[in-house]
């Protein structure tokens, strides 16, 4: 039988409470409609980011910093986040919250647009985080392969669209993810799979 609302409330309840800056931003972004992970996502990521212990993570997409929030509370000591997001207003409201949270000295926000970031960056990438615009993801994933070291991991938020995809829609947003998905599980420089948490979770390592 496939899992139901039920198993996810009863999944909500079992874990830990959220603290008190965790939950003052799930409900800031509920209220202002902004699209922050889903919180099984959250918590795949900070586990994720515990595993696999990176010194450099990249996540584009940065909104009020919510999933930033979840990896940092994760990473080891060298640990540091970059996270690109051309919105300021949206990151200012981020950086308060991670200061509240004891994480503000691991994150580097870059406002900027992330296709313009990428090729500026330094190769040896440990994890990255796709959450951005739907229709650059290919770009994103382009752009990052060559930073990204062997045995990196790159997540990717969305990739069943809320249904869309599997409901054959096309509209430039769920277009471009169906091409992503595709390049995501074909590419010869990725083994990866998508996971059904949240709207659609990518997980993929690298060659
Ligand atoms: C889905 S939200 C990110 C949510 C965040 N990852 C979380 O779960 O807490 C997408 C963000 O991408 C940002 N964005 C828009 N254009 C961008 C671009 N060209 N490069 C990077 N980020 C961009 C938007 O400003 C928005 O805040």
């Amino acid at each position: 039988m496939p899992f139901g609302d039920r198993d996810l409330d009863y999944l909500e309840k079992v874990h830990p409470a959220l603290d008190a800056v965790a939950t003052e931003m799930l409900a800031a972004g509920r209220a202002e409609k902004i699209p922050i992970v889903q919180m099984p996502v959250a918590r795949f990521l900070r586990v994720v980011v515990a595993a696999v212990r990176p010194a450099r993570v990249v996540e584009i997409g940065t909104a009020i910093g919510f999933s930033t929030l979840w990896m940092a509370t994760a990473l080891p000591p060298n640990g540091r986040i970059d996270t690109i997001d051309p919105d300021r207003s949206r990151t200012d409201r981020a950086r308060r919250y991670w200061i509240r949270a004891q994480v503000g000295d691991r994150i580097r926000v870059v406002n900027e647009p992330a296709l313009r970031v990428l090729p500026r960056l330094a190769p040896g990438i440990d994890l990255a985080f796709i959450d951005a615009v739907k229709t650059e993801y290919s770009a994103y994933l382009e752009a990052l392969l060559p930073k990204m070291r062997p045995g990196g991991i790159i997540l990717a938020d969305n990739l069943l669209w809320s249904g869309r995809i599997a409901a054959g829609d096309h509209d430039a947003d769920t277009d471009a993810l169906r091409g992503f998905n595709e390049t995501f599980l074909h590419h010869a420089r990725l083994d990866g799979t998508i996971l059904p948490v949240g709207d659609g979770l990518g997980f993929a390592v690298i060659k």
